[in-house]
């Protein structure tokens, strides 16, 4: 990643000119266009004007083929235009998407791919959907390194991950943030659903938190425990394996329940551990009623336990299937 300033159009050879004067322009990274913007790739911070934004992109290096280039190589346009253009970097691992049209050309994407880009070792392809309570998905190797386990970093953090063992998606990695911005010193935090703990780390590596991180999947355990002696959290987490209806604490201030197909079935026990304090519930909503019905169900939980809740936040997080998303409610839960 590096840093750019995005530049309206109308303005951008003066703003080029005076970046190139000031030595601030970075010759050897490829420009970047977006709409009516144009992203100079910078060398260093610098201000010409509120009304140009400093913002982190990802520039090419100048010289090097971009993963549409290679695959320009050997697909046609309307080949071109059905290769997924999302794909997933885990650590030095990608996981894409091939559509069964352009199955024969697969381990060519695959090798484009990380030709395109240098840090990826392995390439593995999504050979399946996230299935079944430990929500695992069957992958395919294409290309590189066949070893499914990598070291991944986020917000300064360090996941060991084995991507054909465990969930784990770096896209989350904006909702992680969010939830630690709510969080305060002093919390006793219980992550229902912590895979190998990116929530559960996070926050315990940010705020002086007492975390109980639990799973039901072995080999998310595993990993859990070593993710948390790697950064160094020992103390402030504790890894918990089984269902959590048999192994959560019984009492703490927030809960996480990141299981989005499933999560509402555990709701009743959030509300038993959270007395008074917030529940993050994440579930998956159709276009057509993304809050109400999900907003109703907390309240009815709610009530069962009789207990005031209160939504503080309703937000999408991400599109999930054709025309359904997965959302979030911050849920406030008072006596
Ligand atoms: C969608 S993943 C989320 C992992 C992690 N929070 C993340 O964001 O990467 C859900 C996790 O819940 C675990 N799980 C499913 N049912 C469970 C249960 N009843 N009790 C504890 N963990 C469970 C699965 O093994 C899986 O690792």
């Amino acid at each position: 990643m590096g840093i750019g300033l995005k530049v309206p159009v109308k303005d951008a050879e003066e703003v080029k000119k005076k970046l190139l004067s000031t030595g601030a322009f970075y010759k050897g990274r490829k420009v970047k266009y977006h709409k009516n913007f144009v992203i100079f790739p910078l060398k260093k911070k610098v201000y010409l004007g509120d009304e140009y934004q400093i913002v982190e992109e990802d520039f090419q290096k100048i010289g090097r083929k971009s993963f549409r280039e290679y695959l320009q190589e050997f697909l046609d346009s309307e080949e071109l235009k059905k290769v997924h253009r999302s794909f997933d970097i885990i650590g030095d691992l990608a996981i894409i998407e091939v559509p069964d049209e352009l199955r024969i050309h697969e381990k060519r994407i695959a090798e484009s791919l990380a030709k395109a880009h240098k840090n990826i070792k392995g390439v593995f392809k999504k050979a399946g959907a996230v299935k079944g309570d430990l929500r695992t998905r069957e992958l395919k190797h294409l290309w590189g390194q066949k070893s499914t386990v990598t070291l991944h970093r986020e917000h300064g953090c360090l996941f060991r991950v084995d991507i054909a063992g465990v969930y784990f998606s770096p896209r989350l990695a904006y909702e992680r943030q969010r939830i630690l911005q709510q969080v305060r010193d002093g919390e006793v935090i219980v992550d229902f659903f912590a895979g190998v703990g990116p929530f559960s780390i996070l926050l315990a590596k940010n705020r002086d938190v007492k975390v109980y991180a639990i799973d039901s999947n072995p080999r998310a355990y595993e990993l859990l425990k070593e993710n948390i002696l790697l950064n160094k959290v020992a103390d402030k987490v504790t890894a918990l394996l089984g269902d959590c209806r048999q192994v959560a604490p019984e009492e703490a201030d927030r809960a996480i329940m990141n299981l989005p197909l499933h999560s509402h079935k555990y709701l009743d026990l959030a509300f038993d551990v959270v007395k008074d304090g917030v529940i993050h519930f994440y579930t998956v909503s159709p276009e057509e009623d993304l809050f109400t019905s999900k907003e109703r169900l907390v309240m009815e939980v709610a009530e069962e336990k009789n207990r005031k809740a209160t939504i503080l936040n309703r937000k999408v997080v991400r599109p999930y299937a054709p025309r359904r998303y997965h959302i979030v409610l911050d849920v406030s839960v008072e006596d």
